[in-house]
């Protein structure tokens, strides 16, 4: 078995926090297993991550609430790689209705992709880890799941929440294994996507009266936070959601 480190990242393969954090990987070392639902992406991505950092990729295409195929892309990782040392649980999604007017399909995707994905894919990777008495599991939240306000909207705030709820359980289930757990909770994360929709003065609003650092934040500003938390010197962290928001909500 190669020394080499292995990681997986869900949603690797847009222009946001989850192909910045599969590339971080790369550069710290790991080979890096590229996922996403978008199956062309994924392998272009995983392409371009190569070429750039000299690492092994692989691309596997995975939409994170298909338990099945969750639960078979972890056995192909360990059969073509031999391991997997870190699990990113990146897959994200948001969609803003008040609850008194949610249409049950806005419920139930965010719940499916936010919540139940993160399960499927801890469910399926920690087995392996346990076998190999180490890994190390991210979860990405949101502060939405902190926050008082109408600008997240409430099913994904509460499939968030319940993230950190399991990253909490997990980690007291899995250390005594060696295996940590922990999730990172961003603020807003400025990237190419959310440009096209949100109008400049958006960003330039929040990050001059909300943000205590006078910018949004940017996908390498989450990347380099569970770089720390994957590697050995986070060895004394798990259980815990670290808040990324530029003092936007400080959580204590
Ligand atoms: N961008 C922000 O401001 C922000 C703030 C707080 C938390 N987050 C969280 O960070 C994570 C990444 O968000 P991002 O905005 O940087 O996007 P991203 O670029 O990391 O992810 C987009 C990718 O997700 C893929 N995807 C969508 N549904 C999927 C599914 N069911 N299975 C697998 N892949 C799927 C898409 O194909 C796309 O490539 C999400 O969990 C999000 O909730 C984002």
């Amino acid at each position: 078995m190669s020394d080499q480190k292995v990681a997986l990242v869900t949603a690797a393969a847009g222009v946001g926090i989850g192909g910045a954090i599969a590339r971080q990987l790369a550069l710290d070392g790991m080979t890096v297993v590229v996922t996403d639902a978008h199956e062309r992406r994924c392998g272009e991505y995983a392409d371009k991550i190569a070429d750039e950092t000299g690492q092994k990729t692989l691309a596997m295409p995975l939409d994170v609430t298909d338990a099945e195929r969750v639960e078979q892309v972890m056995n192909d990782v360990v059969d073509q790689c031999g391991r997997l040392d870190v699990l990113v649980n990146n897959a994200g999604f948001n969609k803003i209705e008040p609850v008194s007017e949610m249409s049950l399909e806005t419920w139930h995707k965010s719940l499916d992709i936010d919540l139940n994905g993160t399960f499927y894919c801890m469910r399926f990777a920690l087995p392996h880890m346990i076998k190999q008495g180490a890994g190390n599991v991210v979860n990405i939240s949101s502060i939405g799941a902190w926050e008082c306000s109408k600008e997240h909207g409430s099913a994904y705030a509460a499939a968030k929440a319940a993230v950190m709820a399991l990253t909490r359980v997990a980690a007291a289930e899995n250390g005594p294994l060696g295996v940590r757990v922990n999730a990172v909770a961003p603020g807003l994360i400025y990237n190419d996507f959310l440009r096209k929709i949100y109008p400049t003065e958006f960003f330039e609003g929040y990050a001059k009266d909300r943000s205590y650092v006078g910018r949004v934040g940017e996908p390498q500003d989450v990347a380099d936070l569970v770089s720390f938390l994957a590697s050995d010197k986070a060895g004394y962290i798990t259980g815990e959601t670290y808040g990324i928001s530029g003092g936007v909500f400080p959580h204590g």
